[in-house]
């Protein structure tokens, strides 16, 4: 999609669609005013008559308005002003973008004097409508006939301010959207890529191609290095699939060189049978998805580093498949971990804190300053949160809390839960110093407690997103499928530590 910026009078556009917001609250604007001059008192007549009150979600549509130079007009319905929220926005746009493709319009312009308020300036207003726009474009169609592909997608957008706004503004709006929304979708494309595509090597040769973005590098570790190092941990999930495991390593400089940095882990699972603890028929197809903390790191760095954030970050990603053959870990096993902790293994399907933990430990090696971890870990954080947001258990309260403002602004949602020493006990073995699974009470944070094991004194947050990571109905601006979950909460959070 193309953007443009232009000043200049409403009544001398040209377009197939001129956009304008409108809040329920404030019909008579200035803005809206001049547009209602513009239709000879069209507007006036449609909110007297009561087929338009601005209410959120609604859409009023003019063909034709002679003698002026746009084919249509459409205002947008903002809902209350005082309620209105950046995520509200973001809908807003994906709504109006799913409005015009449905009637095979391509090009518009956008009326912006309406989004200059609240406590967000132009600019945060307009990314937030920018990136509702660009996401409603994206669909998974790669093994679709060409007939079923979507095609009227928005492919030209134009940005009409007032005199006194500032273009910069608006050109760092739509940069901030371009580049938040390239890693979205890549998240998105990631988790949805069929398991038979993606095996372990796919996502690390798709990790190499971050390779190509300035100040970004690329490094793998491979099966036979993994072993001399002692990532055992990994191995054992990664020992009964064909297809060999790597470690991902993406560094992005974008700050100073002396900084430490800020560390991303994210759980690469292409595809959870649950091995010889063997998951149950029903859904098996969505583990696929199991990915998706993987997508969210590889994503995140994607949008930082076009977005060029003055931050230095480490992102590492464990992949491997998970899968029962005659070369399978087994229940029972006892493992030593990269960091030297003995693990008994009870619960193959429990993999993702094993491969996180020696991930976990290498990272450490960075001493990085914070450390956030996202991974599709249990199916007790669904049952807790739903698909509404992703917990939170962290060794550091602040940091938590942080992440819970950033999901509350973005979206995003993360709610904190509880990391108490009971859960810690919990996961104490006979034999061994640790097992993988606790049993079900309180699994997600038993296996918050697990990992925490292996964050040693780094501020440290785990996210699972077990829940938000797949979508299993669409909603505006999100296909079924991947959501690309984390990559707009961690750019919010990596903004927030730059300034
Ligand atoms: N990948 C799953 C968790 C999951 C379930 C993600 C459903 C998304 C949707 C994870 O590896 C797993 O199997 N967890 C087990 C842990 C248990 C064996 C302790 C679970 O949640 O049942
Ligand atoms: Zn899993
Ligand atoms: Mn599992």
């Amino acid at each position: 999609m193309k953007f443009q910026i232009k000043y200049g009078e409403l009544a001398k556009q040209k377009s197939n669609c001129l956009i304008v917001g409108a809040f329920e609250d404030e019909m008579t604007t200035a803005e809206l005013q001049q547009v209602d001059r513009i239709l000879a008192g069209g507007f006036a007549m449609a909110t007297r008559s009561g087929e338009f009150k601005g209410s959120k979600g609604e859409t009023l549509l003019i063909h034709n308005p002679h003698p002026f130079g746009c084919s249509r007009v459409l205002f947008v319905g903002l809902g209350k002003k005082d309620k209105f929220t950046l995520g509200l926005l973001r809908q807003t746009g994906s709504e109006a973008a799913t409005f015009l493709s449905a009637r095979r319009i391509i090009s518009c312009q956008l009326a912006t004097a309406t989004f200059r308020f609240g406590e967000t300036v132009l600019k945060e207003n307009l990314q937030a409508l920018i990136e509702g726009f660009l996401l409603a474009g994206y669909s998974y169609d790669s093994y679709l006939p060409e007939a079923r592909k979507k095609t009227s997608v928005l492919e030209w957008m134009e940005l009409l301010l007032v005199d006194g706004d500032c273009k910069g503004e608006a050109q760092a709006a739509i940069y901030a959207a371009l580049a938040i929304c390239s890693g979205v979708c890549l998240a998105r494309d990631l988790v949805n890529t069929p398991g038979n595509v993606k095996s372990p090597e796919f996502l690390a040769r798709q990790a190499l191609t971050l390779g190509e973005l300035e100040n970004v590098s690329v490094r793998l570790i491979e099966v036979e290095e993994l072993k001399k190092q002692g990532f055992n941990a990994l191995l054992a999930v990664a020992q009964g699939s064909e297809r060999d495991p790597y470690l991902i390593i993406v560094e992005y400089q974008g700050g100073d060189a002396g900084d430490k940095p800020h560390a991303l882990v994210g759980k690469g699972v292409v595809f959870d049978s649950g091995g010889i603890s063997l998951k149950p028929g029903a859904a098996m197809d969505e583990m696929k998805m199991d990915m998706a903390g993987a997508a969210a790191v590889l994503g995140t760095i994607d949008a930082a580093a076009r977005m060029k954030l003055p931050v230095n970050l480490v992102g590492v990603v464990p992949t491997v498949e998970n899968m029962p053959s005659g070369t399978s870990y087994r229940p029972g096993d006892i493992v030593t971990s990269l960091a030297g902790k003995t693990i008994e293994v009870l619960n193959t399907d429990a993999e993702g804190r094993l491969i996180l933990a020696d991930a976990m430990t290498y990272v450490a090696r960075y001493q990085p300053q914070s450390m956030i971890d996202l991974a599709t870990l249990t199916g007790a954080c669904i049952v807790a949160l739903g698909e509404y947001g992703a917990g939170a258990m962290s060794n550091n309260d602040e940091l938590a809390q942080t992440l819970v403002r950033c999901g509350q602004k973005t979206n995003e949602k993360v709610w904190q839960l509880p990391l108490w020493d009971e859960y810690t006990e919990q996961i104490k073995s006979d034999f061994a110093d640790l097992k993988n699974t606790g049993g079900r009470p309180g699994g997600a944070l038993t296996a918050a407690a697990f990992l925490k094991e292996f964050a040693g004194e780094i501020p440290w947050v785990h996210l699972d997103i077990a829940g938000v990571a797949w979508a299993s109905a669409a909603k505006p601006g999100r296909p079924k499928g991947g959501t690309g979950y984390g990559v707009r909460l961690l750019i919010d959070y990596l903004q927030s530590l730059a300034k």
